[in-house]
């Protein structure tokens, strides 16, 4: 099974996002899948133009010749598709959206009626289903935070002529796995158990279970204690003119 993971939070390896997908990918790895991370941030990728020369003039081809090209043949290969990213003003950051609405490229003009709703075909009707799954984090605290960036998933998913929606492994108050370390290293490894665990179950199932996508959320501090602790910092970061990762 080959599982591809785009990391679209422009902190790349230094963010949340990627330390809980990594753990993920390291579970689906020791679970037999091959597994390949794209930094979104670091590739080379254009805005849509919307000039649809994609769809009537080079039919497939984008006027835009950059790593959309690469990314298209990794998504065309892959079993398994797993958007990381964080909840950036309620939704996919910009790095994941840009490179989504270039993948129209993938697709037909013409509409067809899948599920009672109108959907485009992919480009030579190809069948091949790709499981698509939405590993995201966020700085607040509750879980209702992913209900816009899950719904759209799930439309994306949809909207696939080939995508099949898998789930939704959320991490609010992200920044607790940095910040309890130390302070509860059992809390913190139990929800990066439960990572590891669902790319096992991925992989092995080709689902995961509803008490993983729970497990991978629980709160490891009162949020009201968060709040206090997080606002005393900021003050302080303000007064030292240092950014959170400077501290
Ligand atoms: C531009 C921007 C917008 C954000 N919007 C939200 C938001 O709407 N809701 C939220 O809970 N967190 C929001 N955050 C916080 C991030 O989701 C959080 O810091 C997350 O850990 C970043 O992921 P990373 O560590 O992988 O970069 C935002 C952060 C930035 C920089």
């Amino acid at each position: 099974m080959k599982v591809l993971a785009f990391n679209g939070s422009p902190r790349m390896k230094n963010g949340i996002t990627d330390k809980i997908l990594q753990t993920f990918l390291k579970g689906a790895a020791s679970a037999g899948a091959e597994t390949e991370t794209v930094y979104v941030a670091k590739k080379n990728i254009k805005f849509c133009s919307g000039c649809f020369n994609c769809w009537f003039v080079h039919p497939g081809k984008c006027i835009h010749k950059d790593d959309m090209i690469e990314i298209r043949r990794q998504i065309k290969a892959a079993d398994l598709i797993v958007l990381g990213s964080p909840v950036y003003f309620d939704g996919f950051t910009a790095q994941i959206k840009t490179m989504l609405d270039r993948l129209i490229a993938g697709g037909m003009p013409f509409i067809e009626i899948r599920d009672d709703h109108f959907r485009h075909p992919s480009r030579g009707g190809e069948k091949k289903i790709r499981k698509m799954l939405l590993i995201s984090t966020c700085g607040f605290g509750e879980k209702d935070n992913f209900d816009p960036i899950i719904h759209h998933m799930q439309a994306i998913a949809r909207n696939f002529a080939t995508g099949e929606y898998m789930g939704a492994l959320v991490r609010p108050v992200g920044s607790t796995l940095e910040m309890l370390k130390d302070e509860n290293p059992e809390g913190v490894k139990s929800v990066l158990d439960a990572f590891f665990q669902a790319g096992v179950e991925a992989v092995t199932k080709g689902t995961i279970s509803e008490e993983l996508q729970e497990a991978v959320s629980v709160p490891l501090i009162p949020l009201k204690e968060f709040v206090d602790r997080a606002n005393k910092m900021f003050h302080e970061l303000i007064a030292e003119k240092k950014t959170p990762k400077q501290k």
